[in-house]
């Protein structure tokens, strides 16, 4: 008999998590104004607000927080770092920051400058933020198979060279770099394909355009490359990555994700200007360019972190729950964006709750009613993420439409999996009676979704 799958590691600490009563709910939601990120965590039973930060760290990560240099200067910790970063993504400048948007708000103060355009498949909102922040235009050239959340095809999250080439051609001279994200978060976690990568990277520069590959999620666009696309399969997780940054001149990092620690990011190039140019910028907002805004020991961990997620049985690990769960979502007919993506499922709102008005915002109503249900905290992105136009000031309502339920690496166990599978059913089993969605009370100008305050109607 063929031996199950398992996880590849056992559990060493644990940590206890409450279940509460829906009375205790609808109190606490209405107090957090029908936005789950003013919830306590404590609040919640299943958290699945995001994936960034909220991973376990391995017994080899916290014995390198041991080991951390927390020498202000030169700490053989930044040196740690570094190498690893040489060794996997071939980069020679390394400059650490707090996080992926410290990374990007760096980079971005010498690069991005008012009236440029920085396409890109689907920019996360911080780095939409920051460009839009400097008056410059983030286009989305993502390839138009996102948009339909039932096709299923391997690399969803691929660029459109099209649209691409469309910008880079009507622009020139004003396209400081593209974006390059991987995994697409915005579109559902979804992988970028070598080939995709490869050729925009070659558009780009024949536009004498550099690449800057966000990075978030490199190690799980790296497993499904290695799984979907023809030639890969015998390669090692470590040589398709390093393939994949032989194409860029440039990455920001949030090591949250795909490092799998709690605080960490990094700028990593080839490019020395740009290295040169950043670092006037680390100094007055993240500190002396060794340390970034971390300790010793958070450099450490994010080396080990680097090591041991790009290795195929962590990864398989990991990607094996997220399916897992995509599998029983598919048992009970709930829609979300296929194929299940590397470190999310991305529920499709507009789908199960159709008789909520977009102008009702259907997924921050499905977030809303899945905590109702049974005390889990998913996100939405959709519309309310999309934020406003910052010239009409018109609601965005073009993208999707999407509840995101970001799985923590390491974690949950697959219980906890079918717990949301189920509530979520309960939730779907009852949608024909909610028929009305969110108003907003209060919204900040930018990155409203953090903020905003709602009222149920
Ligand atoms: N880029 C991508 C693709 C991201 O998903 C994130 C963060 C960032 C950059 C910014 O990194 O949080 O370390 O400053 N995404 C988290 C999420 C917050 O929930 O998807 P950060």
């Amino acid at each position: 008999m063929e031996l199950p799958f398992a996880e590849s590691w056992k559990i060493k600490m644990v940590e206890p998590i409450v279940k509460s009563t829906r009375e205790q709910r609808e109190q606490w939601l209405k107090e957090a104004h029908y936005n789950v990120f003013q919830l306590k965590a404590e609040q919640v039973y299943i958290d699945l607000l995001t994936d960034s930060g909220t991973g376990a760290m391995s017994d080899r990560q916290w014995a390198q927080m041991m080991l951390g240099d927390e020498s202000y200067a030169g700490a053989t910790s930044f040196f740690h770092l570094k190498d690893m970063i040489k060794n996997l993504m071939g980069f020679d400048y390394v400059i650490p920051t707090h996080q992926g948007r410290a990374a990007e708000n760096v980079l971005f103060s010498f690069l991005v400058k008012e009236g440029h355009v920085i396409p890109g498949n689907a920019h996360f909102d911080t780095t939409k933020g920051h460009i839009e922040s400097r008056h410059a235009h983030a286009i989305d050239v993502t390839t138009d198979d996102a948009k339909n959340t039932q096709l299923e095809v391997p690399f969803k999250g691929n660029v459109s060279l099209e649209k691409l080439e469309k910008v880079l051609k009507e622009s020139p001279g004003n396209v400081p770099f593209m974006v390059l994200t991987v995994t697409n978060n915005t579109v559902g976690g979804q992988p970028v394909s070598m080939q995709n990568i490869r050729e925009t990277c070659e558009l780009c520069h024949r536009y004498n355009v550099p690449v800057v590959m966000d990075s978030a999620r490199f190690a799980e666009n790296a497993y499904f490359i290695k799984m979907r696309e023809p030639g890969f399969e015998n390669m090692t997780i470590k040589e398709i990555v390093k393939q994949m940054y032989s194409y860029v001149d440039a990455a920001t990092m949030s090591a949250k994700k795909d490092a799998i620690v709690n605080i960490g990011g990094f700028i990593a190039t080839s490019r020395k200007e740009w290295y040169e140019g950043a670092k006037g910028f680390c100094i007055p907002f993240e500190g002396y360019v060794t340390y970034g805004g971390l300790a010793g020991r958070d450099l450490n961990a994010i080396a080990q972190g680097l090591d041991e997620n790009t290795e195929f049985d962590m990864l398989h690990t990991r990607i094996h729950q997220v399916q897992y769960l995509a599998s029983l979502l598919d048992e009970y007919g709930i829609p979300y964006q296929r194929p299940a993506g590397g470190h999310a499922i991305f529920v499709d709102a507009s789908q199960i709750l159709t008789q909520v008005p977009k102008e009702e915002f259907p997924a921050q109503t499905l977030t809303c009613e899945l905590y109702l249900e049974a005390g889990i905290r998913g996100c939405e992105i959709g519309y309310m993420l999309a934020d406003r136009d910052p010239e009409t000031r018109e609601n965005r309502f073009g993208g999707l439409d999407l509840l995101r339920l970001a799985i923590p690496r390491r974690v949950y166990t697959d219980n906890h999996m079918a717990v949301i599978a189920a509530a979520l059913k309960n939730v779907m089993d009852r949608r024909e009676t909610i028929t009305r969605g969110v108003a907003i009370e209060w919204e900040a100008p930018l990155m409203r979704h953090f903020t905003v305050q709602l009222r149920r109607l």
